[in-house]
């Protein structure tokens, strides 16, 4: 084969063949076909699309560049979460712990955040000397004996994706159906998942902002997940606002605790609750009391082990910022709008997220809500509360506010539930 072939048939609309996927694949990963070739085969296929069996065969031929886990050895089911990413998305951290309660092994292979959406790692890193790489033998030991790790990725599984995503990232081919769905599902049939719940963000913080769009991209990723042996199953949720009251890595680590404690707000008990039936329906386990768990205090002596387990101290004051700014309500009535990207974008600039891959991140900074659309608010009232260790970031995260919020509009586009449709 040739990649400038390949690029060709692609450019020109043609389907690619097993033969021709399975070789460009393996080439790149080997260095053989060039950045810039596997840039301009993802714009072809960003404009062009692909068919579903394409599709699978580029999934396919992505897991086949790693290496694959195996849990088969466990004395419990696996069943796995993954979201598309949003802002103030911390449910993975009561979730893993909450589902382990009912003895289902939970292995969340996490990532670290890149622009507006924040990462997993990013946020139990602000847990004092807590650590995010593990061995593959110690990932199955903690799942054996607590059934529940979060820790990073190694880099083994699906090697292809990592230097693709990075290309993508930099090449504006990120935001395409066919890419992200056989991103997402080598990673996670490589992690030797037996159940995996999608959770698909739409809104003005997903990738996706409409519901059609999120629709075809959990349907593909079902597919994909059920044709290799996986259990899988999507949720839609809301991102058009963030979810819950904080935003940022230690502020959503503190909220996610007083989920683990039985309060927190609504919505992120309510989408932990419904994830963590999803995962366990999955794994065959239908009549269980998810709630009780979180009320009785076992999900949270899991989540203790768990964070011991790697070396962090649960019981540890969390870090806070030394600097902070209060944004009051402009006028009075019912707040309608408190635009997810906005937020996650102020967010960012206020520290908490990287532009660059090698970027550090501040573990104080982000954003406290004080109010969600619903709720009424008096003029001059806090809505919310801006977090940094670098006050001279604050002009540029009030900007980037600019239009995130509506009081006295249209209510009608507020959602009245997290979850919006089951896939
Ligand atoms: N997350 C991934 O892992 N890959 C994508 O392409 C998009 C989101």
């Amino acid at each position: 084969f040739d990649a400038v072939d390949v690029i060709a048939a692609k450019r020109d609309g043609r389907t690619l063949s097993r033969a021709q996927i399975d070789w460009v694949i393996d080439a790149y990963t080997r260095g053989v076909v060039a950045d810039e070739q596997m840039a301009a085969l993802a714009m072809a296929i960003f404009i062009n699309d692909m068919e579903s069996a394409e599709i699978a065969h580029w999934t396919q031929a992505m897991i086949a560049s790693g290496e694959r886990m195996d849990f088969s050895s466990l004395s419990r089911p696996t069943s796995d979460k993954h979201s598309t990413g949003g802002v103030g998305d911390k449910i993975t951290l009561p979730l893993a712990p909450l589902v382990a309660v009912f003895d289902v092994a939970v292995p969340q292979l996490s990532g670290r955040g890149l622009g507006h959406t924040g990462g997993t790692l990013d946020k139990l890193e602000s847990i004092p000397d807590w650590q995010a790489g593990l061995s593959n033998e110690a990932i199955l030991a903690q799942l054996e004996n607590l059934g529940a790790v979060v820790c990073a990725a190694g880099s083994g599984l699906a090697p292809a994706d990592k230097k693709l995503y990075a290309l993508r990232d930099t090449t504006s081919t990120v935001d395409c159906i066919p890419l992200i769905a056989s991103s997402i599902m080598s990673k996670k049939i490589a992690e030797g998942t037996e159940g995996l719940v999608l959770d698909v963000k739409v809104g003005s913080g997903a990738f996706m902002k409409d519901l059609a769009k999120a629709q075809k991209l959990a349907r593909t990723m079902v597919d994909l997940g059920t044709d290799a042996g996986v259990s899988t199953s999507a949720l839609l949720t809301d991102m058009s606002t963030p979810l819950g009251l904080t935003v940022g890595n230690a502020l959503e680590v503190r909220e996610s605790v007083e989920v683990l404690a039985g309060g927190g707000p609504s919505d992120v008990v309510d989408l932990t609750v419904a994830l963590a039936e999803e995962m366990l329906r999955l794994a065959g386990k239908t009549d269980v009391d998810v709630r009780a768990a979180l009320s009785d205090g076992r999900a949270m002596d899991v989540w203790k082990k768990m964070i011991r387990a790697q070396n962090g101290d649960p019981d540890a004051a969390l870090p806070v910022a030394e600097h902070t700014e209060i944004v009051p309500a402009p006028t009075s009535g019912t707040l309608s709008k408190l635009d997810a990207l906005a937020v996650g974008v102020a967010s960012w600039r206020l520290g908490a997220g990287r532009a660059r891959k090698e970027d550090p991140v501040q573990d104080v900074a982000g954003i406290e809500l004080h109010a969600k659309p619903g709720d009424s608010v008096t003029a001059g009232q806090p809505l919310m509360t801006l977090h940094t260790a670098t006050p001279e970031h604050f002009a540029r995260a009030i900007e980037s506010l600019e239009g995130a919020v509506e009081i006295g509009g249209d209510l009608s586009a507020v959602s009245e539930s997290i979850v919006l449709e089951k896939i």
